[in-house]
């Protein structure tokens, strides 16, 4: 059985928790991802799923831009407006332009940065997440988003957990099922940091797409891909924050969270997202 059918006989969700294989005769959404941005590493079964959701869905290719413009966006304002010098990326991606740890460290270059993902496409580029200041400091770490217990273990070699910590979720929660409890998974994450910590989170919103494009990229999701595609609602995005402080503006699409001119169309993106303030 191939992983692909593998991933259909578990109703599309994948897999439990633990790296992902290396399979480059399905979609994995880190390489989709790249390729939306224009990157080179990608295969065909990548590139196929691309085409086919930007056929459903044409938006697919400004929503992922304006998803990365947010991550530049939201780290600057976490280091340069919220004093925050410790980070937790999780679901980090390839490595393309303007890193986490590159936009915070050209505003605080003792900033330091754990990334975690599951992709061993994302392990085989981690080199390029390696290349901190001198000041600050990165590691990479190859886990699942799922496995809190080892994130949280592992990261505290490089983090401090009694400070602020700003931990990262940007378009991630989405490949993870609703049988897997992605809201206790935050939970977790947030139970392990102090007062003053922060949580961002971009998220693919069921309430931003009509039915006819929710159903074509289920459709494509099920036969292309190998994690699942999880769509939420604006109120299902809201309770990974709760009881937390919201930042101005609170939760709005991707492209609306502290625009810049040149940030692109507002009300056009299909992501929510926001930033949230522990108490
Ligand atoms: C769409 S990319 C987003 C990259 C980056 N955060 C950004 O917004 O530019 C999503 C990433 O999350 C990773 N991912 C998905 N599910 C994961 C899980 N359960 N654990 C760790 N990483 C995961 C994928 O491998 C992929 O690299």
């Amino acid at each position: 059985m191939t992983s692909h059918e593998a991933a259909a006989q578990d109703g599309g969700t994948g897999r439990g928790a633990g790296p992902l294989p290396f399979d480059t005769s399905v979609a994995h959404q880190a390489r989709m991802y790249n390729y939306m941005l224009g990157g080179k590493d990608n295969y065909a079964a990548d590139r196929a799923a691309v085409e086919a959701t930007l056929k459903v869905y044409p938006d697919a290719a400004f929503t992922t831009r304006a998803n990365r413009a947010f991550l530049g966006r939201v780290i600057r304002y976490l280091a340069a407006d919220a004093g925050i010098r410790q980070f937790l990326d999780i679901g980090t991606g390839i490595p393309t332009a303007g890193n986490t740890h590159e936009v915070a460290q050209a505003i605080a270059p003792e900033s330091r940065v754990v990334y975690v993902d599951y992709d061993p496409v994302v392990l085989a580029h981690a080199r390029a997440l390696l290349t901190s200041t001198q000041e600050g400091a990165t590691e990479y770490l190859d886990a699942d988003l799922r496995d809190t217990a080892a994130i949280l273990s592992q990261a505290t070699r490089l983090l401090d957990f009694t400070k602020p910590v700003a931990v990262t979720l940007i378009s991630i929660l989405h490949a993870v099922p609703d049988s897997d409890d992605p809201h206790a998974v935050v939970a977790r994450l947030l139970d392990a940091v102090p007062s003053g910590s922060y949580l961002v989170v971009s998220h693919w919103g069921s309430d931003l797409l009509g039915q006819d494009t929710r159903d074509g990229l289920h459709d494509i999701g099920n036969r292309m891909v190998q994690q699942s595609l999880a769509l939420r609602s604006r109120e299902q995005v809201a309770r990974f924050f709760a009881g937390m402080d919201l930042v101005e503006p609170g939760l709005v699409r991707v492209e609306e969270w502290h625009p810049e001119p040149g940030t692109g169309d507002a009300g056009r993106s299909s992501l929510w997202c926001a930033v949230g303030r522990k108490r």
